[in-house]
């Protein structure tokens, strides 16, 4: 392994993605053309740390970060020999720091391992001002690889209008007709349009998806159980994205997400067939590490995280938590090779959080924009959510 990851705290709070991390840390070692090399990244308490920073260089209190490279002194905190050496960081210091700067703890420990890993080879800031500005540029430049250069615009908006179906079939009539509102919807300037077939076909009809399929120039997303009924009717008319949900009769909306380890086998399936057929496929997950790892393994192209639970939050400590369960997933995810999409009670305020998050490609909104053209016009529905989206960026 070339990043070895030691976390040598007593308690794993506050929580670190290991997994994560260690990528991000050997995705820099690639960068930097060292993937032949070996680095031990140590996870300390800010107690910890300031027993180094006293034992090794006689300065009191903790630090953010500290390096030292191979051999000096001997094997003190890794478990085993290491190439570049060792970088210690204080994530209690970490995670204060990412909330100074309002980013994730994941991104403020990525900062600190290669400051640490720059030291390790020859980089210091504090010999001149020169060095300084090198070590700040080499920084800067590889950050920027690594985070910030996946998504040079903003998400894209797609429209659910499942909900315009439903007024038409409260009264089992021709109108609101969701194809003529999915045009308007693209003319405003949505980049997609997502429908999701249910097997009681509450609202959206087969009509409607042969229909969207012929006129939808943007880029057609079917929502669909993985049932055999559905799988065929997608091989029939190839959306260009298939969201694959979990689907219960009796529920309002859908409810959660898929269990992709659980069903690991028969969503693979899925994903095996429609992907060799052409498509597209997102699975709908809630923000979970090992829903996002089997995702990536069974070979879909995308998740849409499960943004409900963070929507439907009560009071803002319960939100904050949800929106840093996805944060932290939509930055696996994207380093998982998955692209990225989220959804799900998504409305005109809150939004703009998730729209700002760089991993996420396409938002799926559909009651609150459905809602709004009800009594705005759908053009104005449209625009209204696509300004929000970009100023959020
Ligand atoms: N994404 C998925 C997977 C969904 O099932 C739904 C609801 O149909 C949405 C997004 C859109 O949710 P909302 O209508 O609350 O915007």
């Amino acid at each position: 392994m070339q990043v070895q990851l030691v976390d040598q705290r007593e308690t794993t709070s506050p929580l670190v993605n290991i997994q994560l991390l260690q990528r991000y840390c050997q995705q820099l070692l690639g960068l930097l053309g060292l993937s032949e090399k070996t680095l031990a990244l140590i996870l300390l308490s800010d107690a910890q740390m300031a027993q180094y920073n006293q034992q090794f260089r006689a300065k009191t209190g903790t630090t953010n970060v500290l390096s030292f490279p191979a051999g000096f002194p001997e094997e003190a905190f890794a478990a085993t020999h290491n190439d570049l050496g060792d970088v210690l960081i204080a994530v209690e210091t970490a995670a204060h720091e990412a909330r100074e700067q309002g980013c994730s703890l994941m991104e403020r420990l990525v900062q600190l391992s290669l400051h640490g890993l720059l030291h390790l080879i020859g980089y210091d800031h504090e010999r001149s001002e020169e060095e300084a500005l090198a070590m700040w540029d080499k920084e800067q430049s590889l950050l920027a690889q690594l985070f910030y250069t996946r998504r040079h615009t903003m998400p894209y908006l797609a429209v659910n209008v499942d909900h315009v179906a439903t007024l038409r079939q409260a009264r089992e009539a021709a109108e609101p007709d969701p194809v003529l509102a999915a045009a308007l919807c693209e003319l405003a300037g949505a980049r997609g349009v997502v429908v999701h077939l249910r097997e009681d076909r509450r609202h959206i009809q087969d009509r409607d998806v042969r229909l969207l399929r012929q006129t939808v120039k943007t880029r057609l997303n079917l929502e669909m159980a993985v049932t055999k009924e559905m799988l065929a009717l997608a091989m029939e008319i190839k959306p260009d994205l298939v969201t694959l949900v979990p689907e219960k009769r009796q529920e309002l909306t859908t409810e959660g997400g898929l269990d992709v380890v659980a069903q690991q086998k028969k969503i693979a399936a899925a994903v095996n067939k429609l992907r060799k057929a052409g498509m597209l496929v997102s699975l709908f997950i809630d923000a979970e590490a090992e829903q996002i790892q089997a995702a990536a393994e069974i070979g879909a192209s995308h998740v849409e995280l499960h943004t409900g639970h963070y929507c439907s939050a009560a009071g803002t400590a319960e939100e904050e938590r949800e929106f840093v369960m996805l944060r932290n997933a939509a930055e696996l995810a994207a380093a998982s090779n998955l692209l990225v999409n989220a959804g799900h009670g998504l409305d005109y305020r809150n939004t703009d959080r998730i729209a700002a998050l760089p991993e996420i490609d396409e938002l799926s909104i559909g009651h609150a924009i459905v809602s709004r053209a009800v009594l705005v016009g759908m053009e104005q529905a449209v625009r209204e959510m696509l300004t929000i989206i970009q100023q959020a960026k």
